[in-house]
């Protein structure tokens, strides 16, 4: 029988008005090759409709942008801005680059890549209402944030997304995760499938354990165990392997007990 490998397997989550698949494309290393329009193609084809870049990305928006553009379908092409400059200008200048470069004029997430340790987040979120007042953004996202700047981010504009490092193997952001699912502001981890390099700290091996006995990849089992840790997660492994792309969205429709779930959540 013919494998149905689709995103639309995890389930969906809403950005706002915005509803999408619940196992996304990151795209850091992507780059605007033939090799590269083809796996962006190939995910689309798979049912990925949320697509997570960055103006910080070096070829990343181009390829997308060359490879999909215009976006339909419910598609959503979600970039970052303000990575090492948070200023209102340095926004603005990245935020349209990244419009030109996605062949778009409007971009329906845009996420500030990092608060500016030098610019007060009430200016900087000031800038981003102000691209959503002229309709330049849909959405806005925060990265890399504490709860306490996300509350003050939230006091200027709706956030509809917060996208911060967290995995099976790095719970740093608990709380964060906690505080997002109660307010149902879509978390995004970033570094989802954690490093799993076989290292021998003991929850990378009850990942490796679980894979073995459930003949799946471990890969498969971290990104289920997000999946399965809040209904507001949406997870987006990187990858430029095609045969990844698909073992990636194999862990919609795997099964992870409750035993097995808690043994992971447990085991750091
Ligand atoms: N907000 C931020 O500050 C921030 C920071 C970093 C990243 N990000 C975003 O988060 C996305 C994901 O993070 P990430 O790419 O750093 O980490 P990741 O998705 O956890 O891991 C990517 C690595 O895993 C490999 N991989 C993917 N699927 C695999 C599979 N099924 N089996 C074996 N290896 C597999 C990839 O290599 P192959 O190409 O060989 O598959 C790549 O080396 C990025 O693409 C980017 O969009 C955001």
């Amino acid at each position: 029988m013919l494998e149905n490998i689709s995103a639309a397997q995890a389930g969906t989550v809403s950005l706002g008005d915005l509803t999408v698949n619940r196992i996304g494309l990151g795209t850091n290393r992507i780059t605007n090759t033939p090799d590269a329009h083809n796996l962006l193609k190939r995910a689309l084809e798979l049912g990925i409709n949320f697509i997570d870049t960055a103006h910080f990305y070096g070829e990343s928006e181009e390829g997308i942008g060359n490879a999909i553009a215009p976006y339909g379908n419910g598609l959503v092409v979600a970039t970052k801005g303000g990575v090492n400059d948070a200023s209102p200008q340095q926004l603005r200048r990245e935020l349209e680059e990244s419009l030109k470069r996605l062949k778009t004029d409007r971009i329906d997430l845009y996420q500030l890549h990092r608060v500016d340790a030098n610019i007060p987040l009430e200016v900087t979120m000031q800038a981003l209402k102000s691209f959503q007042d002229e309709g330049l953004i849909r959405h806005i996202g925060l990265s890399e944030v504490t709860v306490e700047q996300l509350q003050q981010a939230m006091q200027v504009a709706p956030i509809v997304s917060v996208q911060n490092e967290y995995n099976v193997v790095n719970r740093k952001h608990e709380a964060l995760v906690d505080f997002c699912t109660e307010h149902q502001i879509v978390f995004i981890p970033w570094f989802p499938l954690g490093g799993l390099f076989g290292d021998t700290a003991k929850v990378e091996q009850q990942v490796a354990n679980i894979a073995r006995k459930l003949d799946v990849s471990n890969q498969q089992v971290a990104l289920k165990w997000l999946l399965q840790r809040s209904p507001i997660i949406l997870p987006i492994p990187g990858t430029l392997s095609p045969a990844h792309l698909e073992d990636n969205l194999r862990a919609a429709t795997l099964e992870l007990s409750d035993e097995d779930y808690a043994a992971l959540t447990t085991s750091i």
